[in-house]
């Protein structure tokens, strides 16, 4: 069931990605050669608790049999590390990309939102990557309109990075977000079988390119939590939360 969220919903979900925006702001400015990741969770916690809202991801569940739940408020993915980095004493270093992972949960609604950011100065082809994944994000969205098929943000995420040399991970995909971080329905950001529901307005849509500089191939590591890609080469992430209607999609995650 895809859940169909009222105006007074809508602004209720804004709120708490009002919530994810703001601590994206904040740990921007502080991520620099030196600093840890878990330095960045306590900053992004503290945004969070002060605001009045929950992190979303700690305490999650792990989907794999054998893994602990979540133990912190971000996700903090370096270099080759896809998604689900666990924060810890690694310090980041000049040159290196770090993919940001915030939720937030606030009066009844969470916000998820994921940007990777440089540590320092990075590569050219390190900055292209970044910014290919970003773009393909408001490629896809240009589709999420009332009437079409998730297909049709998938497919053109897909397309955009395919063209720019790119790879985009298929075993994690976006998700329907409201009173639960996944609800239906799945936004692959590539054409999969299924083509999908339509998009109705109401319905609020967490889309997250995770987009690989060589294979789409990932692996999980021993503490089932952090994907690294196959071959160890970069990848990035970028994510918002967006509420469908029945012309633009208004992106709830980013502070106006
Ligand atoms: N944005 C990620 C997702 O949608 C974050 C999940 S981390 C978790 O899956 F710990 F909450 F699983
Ligand atoms: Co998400």
């Amino acid at each position: 069931m895809i859940s169909i969220k009222t105006k007074n919903e809508l602004d209720l979900m804004r709120k708490a990605g009002e919530v994810v925006a703001l601590a994206h702001k904040k740990v921007e400015e502080s991520i620099k050669p030196g600093v840890t990741t878990l330095e960045l969770d306590r900053i992004v916690e503290e945004v969070i608790r002060k605001s009045g809202a929950i992190p979303s991801f700690k305490g999650y569940k792990c989907p794999y049999p054998g893994g602990i739940d979540y133990p912190s408020s971000i996700c903090a993915s370096v270099n080759n590390e896809v998604v689900h980095g666990i924060p810890g004493l690694r310090e980041l270093k000049d040159g290196d990309i770090i993919s940001i992972d915030i939720g937030a949960y606030l009066n009844g609604f969470h916000g998820d939102a994921a940007r990777t950011f440089a540590v320092g100065k990075i590569s050219p082809e390190a900055e292209k990557l970044i910014e290919a994944t970003k773009q393909s994000f408001f490629e896809g969205i240009k589709n999420a309109v009332e009437g079409n098929r998730i297909i049709d943000i998938s497919s053109a995420i897909e397309d955009y990075i395919a063209s720019n040399g790119y790879t985009v991970v298929r075993e994690y995909v976006g998700h329907g977000i409201g009173r639960e971080m996944h609800e239906e329905p799945q936004i692959p950001n590539y054409r999969s079988r299924e083509r999908g529901p339509r998009l109705q307005h109401g319905m609020t849509l967490a889309v997250e390119p995770m987009v690989n500089e060589g294979t789409y191939r990932v692996e999980l590591l021993k503490n089932k939590w952090t994907v690294v890609t196959a071959d160890g080469m970069l990848s990035a992430h970028y994510e918002n939360t967006i509420a469908v209607t029945e012309n633009e999609p208004v992106i709830l995650t980013i502070l106006d």
